[in-house]
């Protein structure tokens, strides 16, 4: 188990595991983990763009191992983090980063389905991995747990109930087991990305991402995956001891805007 000192603005040597870590905000935030010198174990339902970020970290000359792990499967999640543990020599980190997108009207025929797909891999998923992390956790000198929730979780989208309603549960569980774990030292915080340029938003056209940017953020543009990835790996700094049970926006101020 790696003991970095209290203070200690270093994550070298700390065990990280990154959800979703295949593409996007999980890959950037792999692979600034891996450039501060953790260990990275980069688990993805997506066996491959797992392997292709470990890959990645590796040719940087960092340390990093995939494994394929759907992360609404307790079975996967308990096996890949006791894998992880043994790979590593333990567990400091957890980034629950893995994420679907699942709009769906209200009245839709298919709302059932995205609403159990929705609160599986974007709620569920947090629990499981969070108590299959705990037993390492338990054992670490600077243990962090990081939620990657949404703006969706703060305000809402038309058609986008089940990823919101998710969203803000995770929010829910963040400050919940912000309370419940503290008096152990393991600090569980929330980001809330806004519009960020990743698979998840990829589809949608040029213009009309440029168009909500600018009419609905301060900074008038859609966010880089690794922007928010310093964010998460900060609040996993060793030095990050006394901040837990927030939720924080990366949006370029889209939840300040009103006007
Ligand atoms: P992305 O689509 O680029 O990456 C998501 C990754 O999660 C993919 O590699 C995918 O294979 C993986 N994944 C999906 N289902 C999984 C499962 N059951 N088990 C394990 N891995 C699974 O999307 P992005 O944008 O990087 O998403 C990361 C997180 O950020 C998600 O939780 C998403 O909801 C959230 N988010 C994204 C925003 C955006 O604008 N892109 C805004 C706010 C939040």
């Amino acid at each position: 188990m790696s003991q970095p000192p209290a203070s200690s603005r270093s994550l070298r040597g700390s065990i990280a595991h990154v959800t979703g870590a295949g593409s996007g905000m999980g890959r950037a935030t792999a692979e600034i983990f891996g450039a501060e010198g953790a260990h990275v174990a980069v688990t993805d339902f997506n066996a491959a763009s797992a392997e292709a970020t470990a890959e990645a970290i590796r040719q940087a000359g960092g340390s990093a191992q995939a494994w394929a792990l759907d992360v609404s499967d307790a079975d996967q999640v308990r096996t890949v983090t006791e894998a992880i543990a043994e790979r590593f020599g333990g567990l400091d980190i957890l980034v629950n980063n893995a994420g679907i997108s699942a709009f769906s009207p209200i009245d839709s025929p298919d709302y059932d389905v995205a609403w159990a797909k929705s609160l599986a891999v974007l709620l569920t998923a947090h629990q499981l991995t969070i108590r299959a992390a705990l037993p390492w956790l338990r054992k670490s000198a600077a243990p962090r747990i990081v939620n990657i929730a949404s703006t969706e979780a703060l305000g809402a989208t038309s058609r986008d109930s089940p990823y919101a309603a998710a969203k803000a549960g995770v929010t829910g569980l963040t400050r919940a087991l912000a309370v419940e774990l503290g008096r152990e030292g393991i600090t569980v915080n929330c980001i809330c990305p806004g519009p960020i340029l990743t698979g998840m938003t990829d589809r949608i056209p040029d213009a009309d991402r440029a168009t909500y940017a600018r009419r609905r953020t301060a900074l008038g543009r859609y966010g880089d995956p690794a922007e928010v990835g310093h964010m998460t790996v900060s609040l996993c700094l060793p030095a990050a001891s006394f901040i837990t049970g927030v939720t924080i926006p990366v949006d370029g101020g889209l939840m300040a805007r009103n006007a």
